[in-house]
């Protein structure tokens, strides 16, 4: 018996997918989890029903370390399995503790995304009934409970599966198979997102629909707190509480091709070089109800921007957006810092929730609150069909497709341009960005890569790197200091180019690289001073702006545009290409950083 310990493994933050349909369950289970795999990469697994019972394997690594072990599949003949690609929180990453996660008898096997925070009481029970774990994870108590439940009523599958969902507390998305259901698979979801592909005598659930692309785009997005019975072909649901659900298809917009690397070495700089084309995008296509969300802010008593991690800053950069082009008092929030917030929101305000994914657990615990407050919540997201999108009043889509890279690049640039035109909607004035003008200035920036790539040379092997900007410059210097942690693992930080003065000019030495955000606006001299400050104690300044001055070691020169809000847009990206040419020079693992996940599930 494996004694619960307190390194026990819980599992968030995964990716799951499943196959029920005609005999390629591997492959399209292989397939799927390279596509899931920038959800999660410390292991993998897959279970397969065959007629000989459950096969599992699973190891800790890449998908690749799975598909070798794999291998010695490729004969046996299935038509219905899971798999998952695994991110963890606590303890080690070991074989033992990837999924799937199998009963006692092997005639469950399980693949589960989340919490089960009731895990420890639920183990004591089953292992008062004899059930022998051989993991230490939250995941494995489900497949215990539905070996119970369903031994006792074979037949029923759905109430089995309704009753230890209901038995499950914490958040969770899971799907199941057992050589009680045949080619039946079993799922619930709970505050963590679960899909279903649909095919011609198919099906393939899943986490998200950039996993099942390949096979069909047509989903069934699965409600929340609800439970289903995937067949091939077919899907029966229900309300946890036990009322049944409407299914409906909807149509996926998304191409394979959008998911593909297309000749680049990584997703990252790929989705950098598509901002030529996104930013033209999401500031000329329909994103939604503009006009819908600009009523409700222009009603507001107060509004809230709510994001985390690069979404956050996109917030920051929306806060100077909506009050300058809208006047419009913003509060910016970090979701996983609303709760101060929070009584402050009531059926007046009004919640705007940035996310690209639409499924990053703070910021849909914030939305929820704001809603049973009477608040209303108008959601930027990126992914169609998130939960985010399901949960707002109005929804706008960013529009800058699927964003693979871990670190988000292409979807800031689109958060900030889908802000600015939310801006204009409230004041009823013409976009004030040009999208010819954009796309030409985008291809501009781009055609420095070279020079980046030296310069990055030169920086990869400083220990700290800090980054100054002004007003609506400093979300970015935030921005581009984030990139350069999570890409190129160096410490960087960005502050206000006024706030050195208060302590940081103490850390200032001979060579310390400073990046001096600093385009010819309004706090064009301002910043100018802290760059010579900054010079007369040693540092190396890499100055990035449409001016050049001769106090800059390294200068990235940024086209001079028509708005103020289009250079914030066009001095993110040399950021990003450079802590993205910094991580290369280090080897780093540039779409998959270590330690983190492109979404995050819980808080
Ligand atoms: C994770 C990702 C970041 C992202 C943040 C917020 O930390 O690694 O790239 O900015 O989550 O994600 P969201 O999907 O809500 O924008």
């Amino acid at each position: 018996m494996v004694p619960v310990d307190c390194s026990y493994q819980v599992t968030v933050m995964c990716g799951i997918i499943g196959f029920t349909g005609d005999g390629k369950a591997l492959e399209v289970l292989l397939k799927g989890l390279r596509r899931l795999e920038y959800r999660g990469y410390d292991s993998s697994g897959l279970a397969l029903l065959t007629a000989d019972g459950i096969r599992v394997v699973k190891r800790v690594g890449s998908v690749e370390n799975l598909e070798r072990e794999a291998s010695s599949l490729r004969d046996v003949k299935s038509s219905v399995g899971i798999a998952h690609t695994r991110w963890a929180t606590h303890g080690g990453v070991s074989d033992r503790n990837a999924h799937p996660h199998t009963s006692c008898d092997g005639r469950v096997a399980i693949v589960h995304n989340g919490i089960i925070e009731n895990f420890e009481e639920l183990r004591a029970e089953l292992e008062e009934r004899g059930h022998v774990f051989s993991s230490e994870t939250d995941s494995e108590v489900i497949a215990h409970l539905l070996e119970e439940e369903l031994r006792r009523r074979p037949d029923d599958p759905r109430g089995a599966l309704t009753s230890v969902v209901r038995r499950l507390k914490g958040s969770f998305a899971f799907i199941a198979i057992s050589t009680w259901t045949s080619d039946a698979i079993l799922g619930a979801r709970y505050n963590s997102p679960l899909v279903v592909g649909m095919g011609k005598g198919f099906s393939i659930p899943a986490s998200d629909v950039l996993s099942f692309l390949e096979w069909t785009d047509d989903a069934i997005f699965l409600e929340n707190e609800s439970c289903a019975i995937v067949r091939p072909g077919s899907v029966e649901s229900w309300l946890i509480t036990g009322e049944d659900l409407d299914l409906k298809v909807a149509k996926v917009a998304i191409e394979v091709s959008e998911v593909e690397k297309r000749g680049y070495v990584h997703h990252t700089l790929k989705e950098i070089h598509d901002q030529r084309v996104t930013v033209q995008r999401t500031l000329t296509q329909d994103l939604g109800p503009l006009e819908e969300a600009a009523k409700l802010l222009r009603g507001a008593s107060r509004v809230f921007l709510v994001a985390a991690g690069t979404s956050y800053h996109a917030a920051l950069v929306g806060r100077h957006v909506l009050a300058e082009l809208a006047d419009v008092d913003a509060q910016p929030v970090l979701a996983s810092e609303y709760a101060l917030a929070s009584r402050w929101v009531n059926g007046d305000s009004v919640v705007v929730a940035i996310s690209q994914s639409g499924e990053t657990a703070d910021v849909l615990e914030a939305v929820r609150d704001a809603k049973s407050k009477g608040a209303k919540v108008i959601g930027v997201v990126n992914m169609p069909g998130s939960s985010l999108e399901r949960l707002s009043d109005v929804h706008i889509n960013i529009r800058a497709g699927p964003e693979i890279g871990v670190a988000a690049t292409k979807s800031f640039t689109s958060q900030v341009i889908a802000l600015v035109r939310l801006a204009c909607a409230v004041s009823g004035r013409e976009v004030t960005l040009d999208a010819e003008e954009l796309g030409r200035c985008v291809e501009e920036v781009l055609e420095q890569e070279p020079q980046i790539a030296e310069i990055a040379k030169d920086l990869k092997d400083s220990k700290d790197i800090y980054l100054v900007g002004r007003g609506v410059h400093f979300p970015i210097a935030l921005e581009g200091a984030l990139k350069v942690k999570e890409l190129a693992y160096v410490h960087a930080e960005g502050l206000p180019a006024g706030e050195l003065k208060h302590g940081t000019l103490a850390l200032i030495e001979k060579g310390t690289p400073v990046i001096v955000l600093n385009p010819s606006d309004e706090t064009y001299v301002d910043t100018l001073s802290n760059c010579q400050e900054l010079k007369a104690r040693g540092a190396t300044v890499i100055g990035i702006s449409d001016r050049h001055h001769p106090s800059y070691d390294f200068f990235v020169r940024v086209p001079r545009t028509s708005s103020k809000f289009a250079s914030v847009l066009l001095e993110v990206i040399p950021l990003q290409l450079l802590a993205y040419y910094m991580a290369l020079e280090r080897g780093a693992e540039i779409d998959r950083p270590r330690n983190l996940a492109k979404s995050v599930t819980v808080k």
